[in-house]
């Protein structure tokens, strides 16, 4: 999830004169929240593309600004990163500018096919500096537009011959030196809107790109490309035809256009969870059905050797840790051990040489949980890090790692990471049943299409439950405890169910094993108790469901106010239930990704309705580096 703008023009509507570098750096500032890991900008001035580009925040570009300016232009595209394919590195920043310096391109995205173009270019004699997805696409486009007939030379011809060859999620923006009066943009399964001015256009990934400078836009469709120049754009798709877009009146203010229209960025990064997910598992199946995790540069024989998974995390990463174990140690059949990062050192683990190591962390830089990755290395082990942030200091130090591609988190409460980190465990499994030969190969790709179809399922339950949930935490400002229960998976996902109201609502909630219930926390429950109760699914092989409903029933009896999620179709629920919501079915073990989103609806709905600021709760930073 990167920020891009794109601008052609000189002469505001309001009548101000600003140069592309202007409006594309205010754009930049804008989507800074999109990534921040690195940044760039490209302008063509007398017939030349010019270029600066950092690591780091956009303060960094800004400085290297002020010590090597631009010229001035009024053509021109930025990028603000966050990594994906490569480091955080200054090569690796956008543009990538290729051509003999002809051709600037920036991207948002994935491009799952890049391995594969990259060496065919290779074999062609192309040679790459970067790490970067990006840089195969502008190599790609570049040798498209050379090769075109001389006296027919088009760049949005090119971008659709190059754009049918790409597989994945992108948007791409390139500038040519040759055609310096527009800017031609691509794409397919990633955001991108036209801003329309007067004598001057512009390109966003969303409106807070150019919203400074005007409220008329234009939204595409899928699998579009369009040309923009100051005084006009014309759409077409992937085939050349003629496409229209869908002309739209900005009516949020700055503000509210950073978060998409949302109240907060909690709410944004919930909304932000299909992609989210769907984002995680692109690039990582190949053609024939097979997980391919290139990341996992840890020797085949070593991981078939393993005979222990400990997974360390702190906090919300614990939980999807929690996950993790029942899907790893049920698909893989070895032993997995989930433990919180703080504890893991001080207790004498053993691990050697045979353990896998999986540390879970959204932002690689939680003191405790590199603490306890340093601490496992010592013993022998191979750590593996699933990490949402490239080039953070776990995924640097790990064996390993996976990246979640959840695009950067900032409210302080973990969503959009969490499920994010639930599909990579998911894929680490699978990848390790595949390697150690636990599952049959249809058994996997059945997981596989299962786990694909989830962003729609996730979607689904954005569309559909949200608007009953949200009206069901507004009647409940007053609550002074709410409890969770669920078993099997659903167990940690009422501990971060609970996790979430606590930081954000600052309410007293607790997260309960539901078979634990009569050995203790049943003696909680009272007339009026709000308890939310994660329901198994009932086509489940085992008697999870019916256990689970059981236990509602005995808490029903002594006066709780039942809320429970469970599986379309489950009518056995409803009689005990006070609230039910129903989430799309799934597999028992991938519900957590959905059975996760009413809860999290649920604490930011009612941190909001008691006044609370969601996406900066009292006393807590979003990384702990400290421990
Ligand atoms: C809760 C939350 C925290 C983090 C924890 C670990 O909403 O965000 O519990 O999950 O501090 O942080 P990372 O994943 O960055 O290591």
């Amino acid at each position: 999830m990167c920020g891009i703008v794109g601008y052609v023009g000189s002469k505001g509507a309001d009548g101000r004169q600003h140069t592309a570098l202007d409006v594309i750096l205010e754009g930049l500032r804008r989507l800074e929240y999109r990534g921040y890991d690195s940044a760039g900008v490209a302008v063509i001035a007398d017939g030349t593309v010019e270029y600066r580009k950092k690591a780091g925040k956009l303060s960094n570009l800004l400085e290297e600004l002020e010590e090597h300016p631009l010229p001035e232009s009024n053509i021109g595209i930025g990028h603000t990163r966050w990594a994906t394919h490569g480091g955080p590195t200054d090569v690796n920043a956008h543009p990538h500018v290729v051509d003999g310096g002809k051709l600037a391109m920036i991207h948002n995205g994935i491009i799952e096919n890049f391995s594969e173009i990259k060496r065919e270019l290779q074999a062609q004699g192309e040679t790459f500096v970067s790490e970067t997805d990006t840089e195969v696409a502008a190599v790609l486009l570049a040798r498209t537009y050379d090769a075109q007939d001389p006296e027919h030379k088009d760049l949005t011809v090119a971008m659709q011959d190059t754009s049918r060859r790409l597989e994945g999620a992108f948007t791409l923006l390139a500038v040519h030196a040759d055609v310096p009066d527009r800017v031609v943009a691509s794409r397919r399964n990633s955001p991108l809107v036209i801003g329309l001015g007067d004598g001057e256009n512009f390109l966003g990934s969303d409106v807070s790109g150019f919203i400074d400078y005007t409220k008329r836009a234009v939204e595409m469709g899928q699998d579009q490309i369009v040309t923009i120049t100051a005084d006009d754009y014309a759409i077409v798709d992937f085939d050349g035809n003629p496409a229209e877009g869908k002309p739209f009146e900005i009516e949020w203010d700055a503000a509210a256009a950073e978060k998409d229209g949302y109240p907060s960025f909690m709410e944004k990064e919930i909304h932000d969870q299909p992609s989210a997910v769907g984002d995680t598992l692109l690039g990582r199946l190949d053609e024939n059905g097979s997980l391919t995790l290139d990341e996992i540069k840890i020797d085949e024989s070593v991981l078939r050797s393993i005979d222990k998974i400990v997974v360390i995390a702190c906090g919300t990463a614990a939980y999807a840790g929690q996950v993790a174990r029942y899907a790893i140690e049920h698909w893989c059949r070895i032993p997995t051990e989930v433990e919180l990062a703080h504890e893991f050192r001080y207790r004498d683990p053993i691990v050697n040489e045979k353990t896998l190591v999986v540390a879970v962390s959204q932002s690689g830089e939680t003191m405790d949980t590199l603490m306890a990755v340093r601490h496992a290395q010592e013993q022998g082990a191979k750590v593996v890090a699933i990490c949402n942030t490239n080039g953070s200091t776990i995924p640097r130090e790990a064996d390993a790692v996976l990246y979640t591609h959840a695009g950067p988190e900032i409210a302080v409460a973990s969503t959009k990471a969490f499920l994010a980190q639930i599909t990579a465990a998911y894929l680490l499994g699978l990848y390790l049943a595949q390697l150690r030969g636990n599952k049959y190969k249809d058994e996997i790709a059945t997981l596989l299409a299962e786990l694909e179809a989830m962003p729609a399922k996730i979607q689904r339950v954005l569309d559909e439950v949200e608007p009953q949930v949200k009206a069901l935490a507004s009647s409940m400002e007053d609550a002074g405890s709410v409890l969770f229960l669920g078993r099997h998976v659903g167990f940690p996902v009422a501990m971060e169910g609970a996790l979430k109201l606590k930081e954000i609502a600052y309410i007293h909630a607790e997260g309960f094993a539901a078979g634990e219930l009569k050995h203790g926390p049943i003696a909680l429950i009272d007339q009026g108790q709000p308890v939310i109760v994660i329901v198994p699914s009932p086509r489940g092989r085992d008697s999870l469901h019916a256990k689970v409903v059981s236990n509602i029933q005995e808490i029903r009896a002594r006066g709780a106010e039942t809320i429970v999620i469970a599986e379309e179709g489950d009518e056995a629920v409803r009689e005990f239930a006070n609230h039910v919501f129903y989430v799309p079915e799934s597999p028992t073990l991938l519900q957590p990704l959905l059975a996760t989103v009413p809860l999290q609806i649920f604490a930011c709905e009612l941190a909001g309705a008691k006044g609370y600021d969601v996406d900066q709760p009292r006393n807590l930073a979003k990384s702990v580096t400290v421990e």
